[in-house]
């Protein structure tokens, strides 16, 4: 079998798909292996390192013939992919709900596109699933960002010319990212509070040594979709939730958001008036900006000031973390198709539970059932 990685061309993308562990892994189970030219070296992995683990390392055209597998992170154009083998896999992010025409593209060209973001959450799966690794990175980085931004220490400090005083931080969401978050926050000294829609948060918030700002008299609400997933809450939640944040996030110096509703724009937690109640010189750190945003008036890749408090978040956090970020996310990559492994088959033969979920197209159809609904 025949794997292949492209250089990414996704502005701004620095993360690659295949690391030399990688292409390791894949050959001991007895796959060709191939590389395009470059196609590591933001995320530090020169083409000899590819090479010294056994992969070809040559241009687009010549990779991707004969393949019959081909990886990224973010879904390449299919034009990319032409003397690829008919109905080859390509394993990859498609961002499908935004990015429909690829998926129609992907169909007409009869290919197998398997969105690796639809991975479903369940135990067997967590290795696989790339917005877990991705969202622990981005949940890291963000708290570093916004620490590095905020002109105040993070730890209390008893000096000799007096104490500083430790950084409160908020976390708004908390899932993967956010629970990364608590614990940097934490190990860096700060301050720590966090909240959620979904009860079951409450637990981990407390485990890491946080304090849980929970909306506790508006009945019946769980908060907890099908795979874990948040679901959107009622209206009577909501204004619960906005009065509680306001007064919690007054006395915030960092607010870090991470919430996000799969297949809808973010939910919106922090307007312009709760900015405007909080102390100058603090940073809130908006990691669903590229989803629409938790944070009135943040905007990708800039530091947006207002009312005296600084509002960033970056379009595509795990890129700033590049070597890690490809690492877990090769590693992710290789866990789903060694699982489905068939040696004596020649091909990687998914079953009906991982497989439904994550395929969009084969046999030149959408063939998904989130799609579908759509
Ligand atoms: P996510 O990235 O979809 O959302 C982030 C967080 O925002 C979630 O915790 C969500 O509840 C929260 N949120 C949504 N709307 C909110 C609002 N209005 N206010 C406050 N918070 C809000 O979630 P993520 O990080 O992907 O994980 C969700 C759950 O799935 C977690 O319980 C996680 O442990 C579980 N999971 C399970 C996996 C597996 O079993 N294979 C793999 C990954 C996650």
């Amino acid at each position: 079998m025949r794997i292949a990685a492209l250089r990414e061309r996704a502005p701004g993308e620095t993360r690659v798909a295949l690391t030399p562990e990688t292409v390791r892994k894949f050959a001991a189970l007895g796959a060709d292996v191939a590389v395009e030219t470059g196609a590591g070296e933001t995320a530090a992995i020169f083409d000899a390192a590819y090479e010294e683990a056994g992969a070809q390392v040559a241009d687009a055209a010549a990779i991707v013939r004969d393949a019959d597998i081909v990886l990224g992170i973010q879904a390449p154009d299919p034009a990319l992919l032409s003397g690829a083998k008919a109905g080859a896999m390509v394993a990859a992010v498609f961002d499908p709900f935004a990015r429909r025409d690829r998926v129609d593209a992907y169909a007409a060209a009869g290919y197998q596109a398997l969105a690796m973001e639809f991975m479903p959450r369940i135990t067997r799966a967590q290795s696989m699933d790339v917005l877990s690794s991705q969202s622990n990175l981005s949940g890291y980085k963000a708290v570093i960002a916004a620490a590095d931004t905020y002109g105040r220490a993070f730890p209390m400090m008893m000096t000799a010319a007096g104490t500083v005083q430790a950084a409160r931080v908020f976390v708004m969401g908390v899932g993967v990212a956010g629970l990364q978050a608590i614990a940097t926050a934490k190990r860096l000294g700060a301050q720590v509070s966090a909240t959620d829609v979904r009860s079951a948060t409450k637990e981990q918030i407390k485990s890491l040594g946080a304090k849980p700002i929970f909306v506790e008299d508006v009945a019946g609400i769980e908060g907890e979709g099908s795979g874990g997933y948040a679901t959107e809450m009622s209206e009577e939640y909501q204004q619960a939730q906005a009065k509680l944040v306001s007064e919690h996030i007054a006395k915030q110096d960092i607010v870090i958001t991470t919430a996000l509703i799969p297949g809808r724009a973010a939910p919106r937690l922090i307007t312009d008036a709760q900015i405007a109640s909080m102390k100058p010189g603090s940073v809130i750190f908006d990691l669903a900006v590229a989803q629409g945003g938790n944070v009135e008036g943040s905007q990708a890749d800039e530091l947006v000031v207002k009312h005296g408090v600084t509002l960033m978040g970056y379009a595509n956090t795990p890129t700033t973390l590049a070597p890690d970020a490809s690492a877990l996310f090769a590693r992710n990559l290789y866990n789903f198709l060694s699982a489905f492994w068939d040696k004596d088959a020649g091909a990687v033969t998914l079953d009906e539970e991982i497989g439904d979920a994550v395929r969009l197209t084969q046999g030149g159809k959408v063939v998904n059932e989130r799609l579908a609904a759509q």
